[in-house]
């Protein structure tokens, strides 16, 4: 119902509507109507009402609320179902339950702060609560397990060109998924997924980005959207044009293959011809970035002058 009062009011953005008008069109009484507006209220939306006038929607909370998330997204696969929670251990955690459990593809999960958010290579991810965006996508590619690079590649590309649109910065793809503003971290992708040896049962695309984070709190090395634009930025808005640009990446994944994301990539690339050093498994390997191939392993050039293929691995920069 509360959905069903919003709609009303999206759709007459400027005008006050009566108690009277919305309790004969919904069907239930005006005290009813009340209290739906006031619990509205309580989740932050701005409902005037004025004596003889009605209602009227002055603006919506900044929250990754399903129903806001949904408006007007316009997505053929990603968000046609939303789950949102205020605090969750892990919003990958819960997508895998509901994964597991047979959630439809483009399921997304968001939360508004998380206790045990998780990063790559068995780091947490800092959390904070109301300040950021913690997202994760079910995703079931029919690809082979192999091949599930290219999907967090294509969804770095997608959160670096959701930045690039919504905001004046510019953020760039730190291989293999780190999303970077001015050298620094403001969004981390952590891919899981349940597969056989031939088949990926299902994927899940945890995003975090820290959107409204001020840097007394931000860890070492990473910053925020606050931070880098000087003012507040709707996390609403973000989360939205992030899952759009996924939405648009991956069915022009699944029409194309990897290829047009791999030129995408290449024009978002932090580290293109930079001198690294990559920390994978065991051994440390440096060089110059040549590219990444078209199976998103990064390609670097050793001091022999011999190419070298890295699959996963840490990169540190080095001068
Ligand atoms: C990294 O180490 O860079 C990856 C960080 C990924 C964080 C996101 S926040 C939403 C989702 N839930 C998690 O617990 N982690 C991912």
């Amino acid at each position: 119902m509360d959905e069903e009062i919003l709609k009303i009011f999206r759709s007459n953005r400027d005008d006050y509507i009566s108690g009277e008008e919305l309790s004969k069109t919904l069907g239930i009484s005006r005290a009813a109507i009340w209290k739906h507006i006031e619990k509205l209220r309580d989740e932050g939306y701005d409902i005037s009402a004025f004596p003889h006038l009605g209602y009227r929607l002055v603006s919506v909370p900044d929250k990754l609320l399903p129903f806001e998330l949904k408006w007007d997204l316009k997505t053929e696969v990603i968000g046609k179902k939303i789950y949102s929670y205020q605090i969750l251990e892990s919003t990958n955690t819960i997508a895998y339950r509901l994964a597991v459990d047979g959630a439809q593809e483009g399921t997304v999960i968001s939360a508004e702060g998380q206790t045990k958010g998780r990063g790559r290579m068995g780091r947490s991810w800092f959390s904070p609560k109301g300040v950021s965006i913690y997202l994760s996508i079910i995703l079931k590619p029919k690809i082979y397990p192999f091949e599930a690079p290219k999907i967090t590649l294509a969804a770095a590309v997608s959160v670096a060109e959701a930045i690039n649109r919504t905001t004046s910065l510019s953020a760039l793809i730190k291989w293999p998924n780190d999303i970077l503003i001015q050298d620094k971290k403001v969004c981390g992708i952590l891919t899981e997924m349940d597969a056989e040896v031939d088949r990926i049962n299902f994927l899940i695309l945890g995003i975090g980005i820290n959107v409204n984070v001020n840097k007394e709190i931000l860890p070492e090395g990473a910053t925020s959207i606050i931070e880098e634009l000087g003012k507040e930025f709707s996390r609403l808005e973000l989360a939205k044009e992030v899952l759009r640009e996924l939405d648009s990446n991956y069915l022009i994944f699944k029409r194309d293959g990897f290829a047009p994301i791999l030129k995408q990539w290449q024009k978002l690339s932090y580290l293109s011809g930079r001198r690294v050093r990559v920390v994978c498994q065991n051994r440390k390997v440096e060089g110059y970035v040549v590219s990444i191939d078209d199976l998103g392993a990064l390609v670097l050039r050793l001091d022999n002058g011999f190419l070298e293929r890295i699959l996963a691995g840490d990169v540190v920069m080095v001068r």
